[in-house]
């Protein structure tokens, strides 16, 4: 943080430099303190907070004499919020050791480790642990006397923490009173690796039970409740703020004060252990395994995670991590890793602890998806159709597992609501394969209320120190052609079509990709050399570039070069589907160039089709029937067409498509997981062949999902909307038969 400075004392006190850091830092801490604790909004991440922690106590003990009584090291029990009353722990709430390795090194030492203290020889059989997801949101003690839930309390520091019965009482999740099921019959399906078949378990409820589990936002709740308060930001509501991410949001709603408000932003919960329980002599219930206690809390009427499983030593644990990494976007809540436990209770006694952590259990993380880091810069970048980006380039950051430099800002009026600037500290987070994205500004603390005697002297501190608001440039930053934004549309656009160098780039690698003409090997960097050096300046010069201009390219070697003329002389084979795509007509994709091939046959009837003509294809709309029309209107685009086919690029060419139903017409499929001997490609290429049509994600209107190894949430979903399924046996035989 570079903040002190607002902080320091008016230079005119002459003060040790020691002393006035100590104020600074008295200052800062209680600033963060508050932020932290009291409105669930940090914004310096919790290890800056330590170290400047730790440097207030080392100066502290350089100067006791100079310890304030309101200095944050000398607060009792540190941590709590005055408002609600403490509760101590009967059971202290532990920690676990966490392994944030990425090669499983950690799961297998685990292991190790374990069988070394349980005195395991190589001959013994594999320990069962059960694995379980790590929630990402605040651990929760709950306490219920005779079946009655009496008290719910926070972590705290472990030893003692806050009551919140009122706001966890709202979380519809959470049983008020138990449920009473002696005799359940635990499901051999719950248990899939390795658990014991069906176990009978029988457990009234005992005198004294505390629950320990995950008090969290799931997802959607959370983009509904900020959805709710922009609402309320934009109606002027007083203290209305949008939340960072679902676990401060829900730190935010369990420590509300006001129940009402805490009620209005849905919580969720998730059980996976005890803290105090009546013992076993006194009519407690007798477990063997930890498994077993967490059927028994399910069905005293708790939500555990359906992802729960036994498995049997290190590859068992090692495939849980990986399975679950991922399943991890997929999921409704956030998860931050997974947790293996011993699964022998008699053993995970005979572990005990080492400090504050019980040896029996380890946190395995997954590489963290939100990370700070500092706006550079932001840039402009322009797309094929000329469309403006704004992208924030970034001081490198390894996040969600690889180094980020770039987020997109998508458009103007997102970076303005996000109001991103040069100079920010940000939190950037990547999930998955999603593009990065800026999820928030991070704005230094606030100053202090300045005197007007002190600000007139030093009028720096009442200017607003942020770079200005980001604003889009009236020209492209490419070519300099003027960019407009239209009525109604979000984006700006260079109108300098294929004089801007950006769109030309952008055009040749569209035309060369893979799924259009495919020309291996013309990528970015290449793509990028022709253009600058002005070797090439429509599609045509590309079949126009000999092997010696490739060759005088720099870093370019002879054979590169060779294999690159004879990727160009394959590519001049092509379909006419493939053309007409690659030709980067707006809202002609992939699909619209297939249907307009097999409608027309010939690549003149569609450049001479009247929009009338152009509406009969399927899935031609007006805006897409115009932009057709408008593409071969301009003189340019014919003469690029002309030139093209001069240059001997070729494709089979037939009459119209007559009207006949092919087998799988009007059926929409979805692929996913890996088919026995099918690629995703050829199955989609069959499928489009025989008249269906092929989409990325399941919805109510998807005919077939075909599904092979490893599917993952789609199938899901497929199964969720009663959406048929097949494989890919069943799926060539409908493209025989067509039934
Ligand atoms: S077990 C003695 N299991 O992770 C073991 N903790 O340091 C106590 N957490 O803040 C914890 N998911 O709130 C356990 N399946 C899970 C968990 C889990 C999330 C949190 C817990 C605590 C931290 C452990």
């Amino acid at each position: 943080m570079n903040t002190p400075d607002l902080f320091a004392e008016p230079p005119s006190l002459p003060r040790s430099p020691d002393l006035e850091r100590m104020a600074q830092l008295r200052q800062t801490l209680h600033e963060h303190g508050h932020r932290y604790y009291v409105l669930d909004e940090p914004n310096i991440p919790d290890a800056e907070y330590d170290r400047l922690f730790q440097e207030l106590q080392a100066l502290e003990a350089l100067h006791p004499e100079m310890v304030t009584a309101d200095s944050p090291t000398q607060r009792v029990g540190g941590r709590l919020l005055a408002e609600f009353a403490s509760v101590r722990h009967a059971v202290p709430m532990l920690s676990i050791r966490t392994e944030t390795d990425t090669e499983d090194t950690g799961a297998q030492a685990f292991d190790v480790r374990i069988r070394k203290e349980l005195s395991l020889g190589e001959t013994d059989p594999p320990v069962a642990y059960v694995a379980e997801l790590k929630f990402d949101g605040l651990a929760m003690s709950l306490r219920y006397e005779h079946g009655v839930l009496v008290q719910a309390a926070t972590r705290g520091d472990g030893e003692t923490g806050e009551d919140v019965t009122q706001n966890i009482r709202t979380i519809g999740q959470i049983p008020l009173t138990l449920l009473r099921s002696a005799n359940a019959q635990v499901d051999a399906d719950a248990a899939p690796s390795g658990a014991a078949a069906a176990v009978t378990v029988g457990f009234d409820v005992p005198a004294v039970l505390e629950v320990r589990g995950e008090v969290y936002m799931a997802r959607a709740d959370f983009e509904a409740l900020n959805e709710r308060q922009r609402v309320r930001i934009a109606q002027g509501v007083k203290g209305a703020k949008t939340f960072v991410n679902p676990r401060n949001a829900a730190a935010g709603a369990v420590r509300q004060l006001d129940p009402a408000i805490a009620a209005e932003r849905p919580l969720s919960f998730f059980a996976y252990g005890l803290g105090e329980v009546t013992l076993q002599a006194q009519g407690g219930p007798a477990f063997a395994t930890h498994y077993e206690l967490l059927m028994a809390l399910k069905h005293w009427g708790f939500p555990v995670a359906a992802q729960t499983a036994v498995v049997q030593g290190a590859t068992g644990l090692v495939d849980f991590h990986q399975r679950m990494g991922q399943a991890r976007d997929a999921l409704p809540y956030d998860i931050d890793g997974v947790v293996y436990k011993v699964n022998r209770l008699d053993w995970q006694r005979q572990l005990g602890f080492v400090s504050r952590e019980p040896r029996w259990a380890v946190a395995h993380k997954y590489p963290a998806q939100e990370q700070l880091t500092t706006v550079l810069a932001i840039d402009v970048q322009v797309g094929r159709t000329g469309k403006l980006t704004p992208v924030a380039k970034l001081a490198p950051v390894f996040v969600g597992g690889v180094t980020v430099t770039n987020a997109t800002l998508h458009n103007e009026d997102e970076a303005r609501r996000k109001d991103v600037r040069v100079g920010d500290t940000v939190i950037v987070r990547r999930a998955g394969d999603v593009i990065p994205e800026i999820v928030a500004v991070v704005l230094p603390a606030p100053p202090p209320p300045v005197r007007p005697e002190v600000s007139k002297d030093r009028p720096e501190l009442s200017k607003d120190p942020r770079a200005p608001v980001f604003t889009m440039p009236r020209t492209c930053p490419v070519c300099g052609s003027a960019a407009v934004r239209e009525e109604g549309e979000a984006d700006y656009r260079c109108t300098g079509g294929l004089f801007c160098s950006a769109q030309r780039k952008q055009a040749i690698l569209h035309f060369a990709q893979r799924r259009a003409v495919e020309v291996e090997g013309l990528g970015e960097k290449l793509v990028d050399q022709l253009v600058d050096a002005n070797v090439i300046r429509t599609l045509p010069d590309l079949y126009r570039l000999g092997l010696g201009a490739l060759a005088s390219l720099a870093r370019m070697a002879d054979k590169s070069a060779q294999n690159i003329v004879e990727a160009l002389e394959k590519s001049k084979h092509t379909t006419l589907a493939r053309f007409l795509f690659g030709l980067g007509i707006r809202h002609v994709g992939e699909a619209t160039a297939k249907e307009l091939a097999r409608h027309f046959g010939q690549l003149d009837n569609i450049m001479d089709a009247s929009e009338e003509q152009l509406l009969q294809v399927n899935d031609v709309g007006p805006t897409v029937a115009q932009s057709i029309r408008t593409f071969f209107d301009q003189a340019h685009n014919r003469e690029v067409v002309e030139q093209l086919r001069a240059c001997g690029v070729t494709w089979p060419e037939g009459p119209p498509a007559p009207v006949t139903t092919q087998p799988l017409s009007g059926k929409t499929f979805v692929i996913t997981g890996t088919l026995p001997t099918l690629s995703r490609d050829q199955a989609k290429d069959l499928i489009e062949a025989a008249g269906g049509k092929v989409a990325g994600s399941v919805s109510k209107k998807t005919s077939f999902v075909v599904a092979g190894a490893e599917a993952g949430s789609k199938l899901d979903k497929a199964q969720e909307l009663g959406v048929p399924v097949l494989d890919e046996a069943a799926l060539q035989e409908m493209l025989h038969d067509g039934t």
